[in-house]
């Protein structure tokens, strides 16, 4: 969370600022801030709320600068305020740094420094840390890059910062440990960020900053070095992302362009891998692991948000397809229990971002007790990508509503072909199961591109239930994490409290909630489970429930029960969640939109969690 751009170079760079942090601002929202540097000294500006509140309160100010950094906040430490918004200033007024992530021991720090009289102009961890750096400076009489690169030996806990100085009006001195880093390289310019949208359109050559790594960067030149003051070599990637694909495109929100994006997205994960001709599923990370995989005593799957809902589905789909047991893991748990890690264990880490530091952190430790890590990530060259020992894409392109929709497919589309391919080369589905499923896998584009033909049904469903106080999601078996799915959308898009259950579950509790305002989602596609789901629906309607269904285009029993219907095309209960989600989306989606919410950026929330 929170999003920061750098720029170095001939530009004004005020104008590729702003520019960049509105493309960050799915990462933190609740204040931003610029600072700029030029032969005539330092101007920061700093503004709570979004970034086109900036914009405005800078109009008419000196934004003149060949240099400069910016910010956009996901608040930790203090409230979202103008004062707490970064860029901050040290106490010579000659230092500006912008931060992402948490200083876990600034208390400590800020405790020294106010015992020497320094004195704080926010509740931030990151203004600690900027006048921890000039006091080291001062007292060494040392350069700022060594006095950065000291501080940072002493600090604990996770960064990433931007750091210039009225000193020396061309030089950024970045470094990043936990939270990501990106430089692009231009002709005789630089550009920095939390990750490559704020640069594509000027330059597709980047650098992605490795942890424990500081940069030195001008506009002709970029110095890494680790923080034992050696040279590193930057290596070069090329970056294959174009602008269409951070731009709204025609649709009014990221969020309704990304769900409208899937029938491709999830063609773009399943092409050149599931060749159904063949009967083959190419996967290389699997392909040069599969003895890791077919003799895994255990999976454990590790992730947050959505993608923990992912993971879910996945541990139906292994436990079925392959027959190894799988644990699903809330990565912020695993990290702190000390879980027991078994030789031979598998551990499977999805997250879209790639980013998320609770999933980081559970990662490395489960590797330095010798786990083998296989990611399924969204974002290419992504920390969790890099730290995984092998791994597979999901392809589904930049994703910037804050809400997760294709990214979700993109991970079933691909931990499906892994379960069919580990499945098949394991013995534990026949051949003929296999080539149906993987048939049915390759209509799945163009089912969704069915559901999403017509959303007109939806909005309208939307529309009717937009002011209802609660919402109960219900399924069974596969569909189950389906159910979570959608509470967690609608809560996170509506602010409308929803819980998902287990619908036989529901009676052990959440059914002393039913009553004839109480709108029910039940996720009650036709699968082995359909004649239970019926009866649970009955249990609901007989308790005046109001029950909205997803179904089966066809069934004409759940449709007769419910009040009303959302359809979805036929599929295998294997392969149902990717299509039975997409209905979901649209509610949450469309109640946000009734209730006049801001759907792209809800509040409170971000993107990419990248602290505790
Ligand atoms: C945040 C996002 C969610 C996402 C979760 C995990 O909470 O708002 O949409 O599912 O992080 O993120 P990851 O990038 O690891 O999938």
């Amino acid at each position: 969370m929170c999003g920061i751009v750098g720029y170095t170079g001939p530009r004004e760079a005020y104008p590729v600022i702003v520019k960049g942090l509105k493309r960050l601002e799915y990462r933190g929202y609740d204040s931003s801030g610029v600072a700029l540097l030029d032969g005539g000294g330092l101007n920061v500006y700093k503004k709570k709320g979004k970034v086109a509140d900036l914009e405005e309160d800078v109009i008419g100010k000196d934004l003149h600068g060949h240099i400069g950094i910016g910010h956009t906040r996901w608040a930790t430490h203090g409230e979202p305020s103008d004062r707490n918004a970064h860029p901050h200033q040290s106490k010579s007024g000659k230092l500006a740094m912008i931060h992402n992530g948490i200083i876990e021991n600034y208390a400590q720090l800020k405790r020294d420094l106010l015992s020497k009289g320094y004195t704080f102009k926010s509740d931030t961890d990151t203004e600690v840390l900027l006048n921890f750096i000039e006091d080291i400076r001062n007292n060494n009489n040392c350069t700022l890059e060594e006095a950065l690169r000291i501080a940072l030996k002493r600090i604990v806990g996770a960064y990433c910062i931007l750091l210039i100085s009225d000193d020396d009006p061309e030089t950024i001195l970045a470094a990043r440990k936990g939270s990501p880093l990106v430089i692009g390289i231009g002709k005789g310019e630089h550009f920095l960020a939390s990750d490559a949208s704020p640069i594509i359109e000027y330059t597709k050559e980047v650098v992605y900053v490795n942890d424990y790594e500081i940069a030195i960067v001008r506009p002709d030149e970029l110095i890494l070095k680790n923080l034992g003051n050696e040279k590193q070599t930057p290596f070069i990637t090329r970056l294959d992302m174009d602008l269409a694909a951070i731009e709204k495109g025609g649709y009014d929100h990221f969020m309704l362009k990304e769900i409208h994006e899937q029938p491709d997205t999830i063609f773009d994960c399943l092409r050149g891998r599931l060749l159904t001709q063949s009967g083959q599923i190419m996967m290389g990370g699997i392909e040069a692991n599969l003895d890791a995989f077919v003799n895994a005593p255990r999976i454990i799957v590790v992730a947050c948000g959505t993608s923990w809902h992912a993971g879910l589905v996945a541990e139906y789909m292994i436990e079925e397809l392959c027959r190894i047991p799988v644990e699903v893991e809330y990565a912020s748990e695993f990290r702190y229990r000390n879980p027991v890690i078994h030789k031979g264990d598998v551990i499977i880490a999805i997250s879209q971002s790639g980013e998320t530091a609770d999933t980081l952190v559970a990662l490395e430790s489960a590797k330095e007790k010798g786990a083998f890590i296989f990611g399924v990530v969204n974002a290419v060259g992504s920390s969790i990508a890099r730290l995984s020992h092998a791994g597979a894409y999901t392809h589904s392109g930049p994703e910037i509503g804050v809400a997760s929709t294709k990214a979700f497919t993109g991970q079933l589309a691909v931990l499906t072909m892994m379960a069919l391919k580990i499945g098949y080369a394991k013995g534990t589905i026949d051949k003929e199961r296999y080539l149906q499923l993987m048939t049915d896998l390759e209509t799945v584009p163009e089912k969704v591109k069915e559901i999403l033909a017509d959303t007109g049904n939806i909005q309208r469903i939307a529309e009717k239930y937009k002011d209802a106080s609660d919402f109960l999601f219900l399924g069974r078996g596969y569909n189950f994490p389906v159910a979570l799915e959608g509470a967690l959308k609608l809560k996170e898009i509506s602010y409308i409290h929803a819980e998902g259950y287990p619908a036989a579950e529901m009676k052990h509790g959440p059914i002393a909630l039913v009553d004839d305002t109480l709108p029910v989602v039940f996720v009650a596609t036709k699968d082995s489970y359909y004649e239970k789901i019926v009866s649970n629906v009955q249990e609901i309607k007989a308790r005046k429930g109001r029950v909205l269904a997803v179904a089966t285009a066809g069934d004409e029993v759940i449709p007769g029960m419910s009040d009303d219907v959302m359809l979805v095309p036929e599929a295998d209960e294997v392969i149902a969640p990717l299509l039975s989600v997409i209905p979901l989306q649209l509610l949450s989606y469309y109640v946000g939109l009734a209730k006049g919410l801001d759907v792209d950026k809800p509040r409170n929330l971000a993107k990419s969690v990248t602290v505790e």
